[in-house]
């Protein structure tokens, strides 16, 4: 067993928490693990969707560092992951790492993050962006995008390197924060602003092209909101979309409308995730935890 001193104390485990909505965290997290796991740390990734509260907690007890992953919308955290750190119990002085994934730019993202941990007790001493490919590829905001993989693997090569740098901080216990500074902050807070602001005018913005849709029933077993249900006839919302993008870039059809705008076939298939194996449905519940790693 390898002993890693993290500050005054030993680190031997580490467990990490991530949602992800399109594969990009899903893939940051398992990289993260297996560098950890590589300096002799005994580390896990579980999606948000997966691991049962009573479970999280029994982990975190144990663990001697905890790591929180999401992507970034808006600088803001999804949902889920915001739900899901609400829910814990104090865990006073625990070491923890944070992180998000983003195409371009979110000032603060990690910081936003430790807001939401530092109240649960958490000692943030690590914390990154790594810059991953945009999974957003809908009409309203025509963003590029790419499941090229010749364009995909340079990102993904800059990104692995980032990840083992970080991975190495985590180890050696020297604490390294990105972006946790007032001028990232304030550039953080011009988006997120009027993002938090938007929000609640988003959740229903996803619907479904019934000429396109085959009901097959794959988006509502994929949505990790509950936002869309399917009865076997047919599918409907449910106002409560956290915007992840999974059933709109997964649809097999493209068959997902935003705003009522269908996505544009001549724009290729959607973002699918980081790697062509990538199922979203390891990320739900009815995978086993742990499955993706
Ligand atoms: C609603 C939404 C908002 C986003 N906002 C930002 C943003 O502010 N800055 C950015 O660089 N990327 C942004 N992105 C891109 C994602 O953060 C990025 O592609 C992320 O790696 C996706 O991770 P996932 O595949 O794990 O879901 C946004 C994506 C979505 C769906
Ligand atoms: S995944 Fe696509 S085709 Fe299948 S039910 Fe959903 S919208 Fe229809
Ligand atoms: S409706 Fe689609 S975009 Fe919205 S939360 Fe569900 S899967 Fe994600």
């Amino acid at each position: 067993m390898v002993y890693t001193s993290i500050g005054d104390s030993i680190m031997q485990n580490a467990v990490l928490f991530y949602f992800s909505g399109t594969g990009n965290t899903w893939w940051v997290s398992r990289n993260l693990v297996r560098r950890l796991q590589e300096k002799g740390i005994a580390a896990r990734a579980y999606s948000v969707e997966q691991i049962a509260h009573e479970e999280a907690c029994r982990l975190l007890r144990d663990g001697d560092a905890a790591g929180f992953g999401y992507p970034i919308y808006g600088s803001d955290l999804p949902q889920p992951m915001k739900d899901f750190i609400r829910c814990l119990p104090v865990f006073e002085g625990k070491k923890c790492f944070v992180f998000c994934t983003q195409w371009l730019w979110s000032g603060d993202g990690a910081r936003t993050g430790a807001d939401f941990l530092k109240p649960k007790g958490f000692d943030v001493q690590w914390g990154e962006h790594f810059l991953m490919p945009n999974n957003v590829c809908i009409g309203a905001i025509p963003l590029p995008f790419t499941n090229d993989r010749s364009k995909l693997d340079p990102v993904l090569a800059r990104a692995s390197r980032k990840i083992n740098r970080f991975a190495d901080n985590i180890v050696s216990g020297r604490s390294y924060l990105w972006g946790f500074n007032l001028v990232s902050y304030l550039l953080g807070c011009m988006q997120r602003v009027p993002f938090r602001r938007m929000q609640q005018h988003l959740r229903d913005n996803m619907r479904v092209d019934p000429d396109r849709c085959t009901r097959c029933g794959y988006c509502a077993v994929l949505c990790p909101s509950g936002n869309l249900v399917f009865d076997g006839e047919s599918l409907r919302t449910r106002n409560r979309c956290v915007y992840c993008m999974r059933c709109y870039n997964f649809c097999p059809e493209s068959a997902i409308t935003h705003r009522g705008r269908p996505h544009n076939l001549r724009r290729g298939v959607p973002y699918r995730g980081p790697v062509k194996a990538f199922d979203p449905e390891i990320l739900r519940p009815t995978h086993t935890p742990n499955s993706v790693l």
